[in-house]
């Protein structure tokens, strides 16, 4: 695939799981990548690994996807480093009680669970989303072009009364994020499509997931759903959510 030589993405969350995965893919195919995350020391660590493949080229930045500064900072970094940005893909996020390690049995409810945890998953997961369409859309408005990719979860159709931020804020990027952005985008050639897995095995814990195919995703088969919607044979998609859950959204939920 010829289709993304030279072109320029920005991953969030890329130290890690399908940021990483798709920061890895992108490069193969020729493309430069700009990898975002907090957690520094392994950023560098897989951005050494990916440009000693010397394929497309990967730079590694500290970037909290909360803090508009660093991500204003990130979006100028790409642009200078590789002169445009043709893709950006919201990776970086995750349900707050597991990703604060909240103790169930201390905070036995969704009331017992202290609310800047909560803060922590509807900022990462949403308002770092949206940070980012307010920050690149001012280069894609510029070049005329331009995707963004937002990572929805089909617990933004299900819900989670324990972990109510992420259904939450991954429903806000399913529907109304990527439409609005979709809707701005039209009059400059600017697509945005939200792809929302069922589980994946980014970490073990997720084969326990039920889905109608009676396993889990690998990564891999999402980073390949991605890499669809961003070539040329994906260029009709645009202004949707696209589940890829193994049919989970087609359980029948009285026998489950
Ligand atoms: N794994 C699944 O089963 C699954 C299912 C549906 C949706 N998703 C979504 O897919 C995306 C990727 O999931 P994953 O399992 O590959 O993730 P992961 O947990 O492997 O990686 C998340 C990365 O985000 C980084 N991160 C955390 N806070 C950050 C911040 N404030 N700023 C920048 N980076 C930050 C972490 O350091 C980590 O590298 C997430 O948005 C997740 O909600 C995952």
């Amino acid at each position: 695939m010829k289709d993304f030589i030279n072109k320029t993405a920005i991953s969030t969350g890329a130290a890690s799981g399908m940021g990483l995965v798709f920061a890895q893919n992108w490069a193969a195919l020729g493309g430069n990548v700009l990898m975002c995350d907090v957690n520094d020391a392994v950023l560098q660590e897989k951005v050494a690994e990916i440009n000693e493949k010397g394929q497309g080229k990967a730079v590694g930045v500290h970037c909290d996807v909360r803090d508009y500064a660093q991500v204003c900072a990130a979006r100028d970094r790409a642009v200078t480093e590789f002169g445009s940005i043709d893709l950006m893909v919201n990776f970086a996020g995750g349900t707050a009680v597991r990703m604060c390690g909240v103790d169930r049995a201390q905070y036995p409810q969704f009331p017992d669970v202290p609310i800047d945890v909560y803060d922590w998953g509807i900022d990462v997961n949403l308002k770092g989303p949206f940070y980012f369409a307010h920050a690149v859309l001012k280069q894609m408005r510029e070049q005329k072009s331009g995707l963004i990719i937002n990572i929805g979860s089909i617990t933004g159709a299900e819900g989670d009364g324990y972990g109510m931020d992420y259904p939450t804020a991954k429903a806000g990027l399913m529907y109304g994020l990527t439409k609005s952005i979709a809707q701005f985008g039209e009059q400059y050639g600017i697509r945005c499509v939200c792809i929302s897995p069922g589980p994946v095995l980014t970490r073990p814990g997720m084969a326990g997931m039920r889905t109608l195919l009676r396993r889990a995703a690998e990564p891999q088969e999402i980073i390949d759903l991605v890499l669809f919607v961003a070539s040329d044979k994906g260029q009709f998609i645009n202004g949707e959510n696209i589940m890829i859950d193994g049919g989970r959204n087609a359980l029948n939920r009285l026998v489950y």
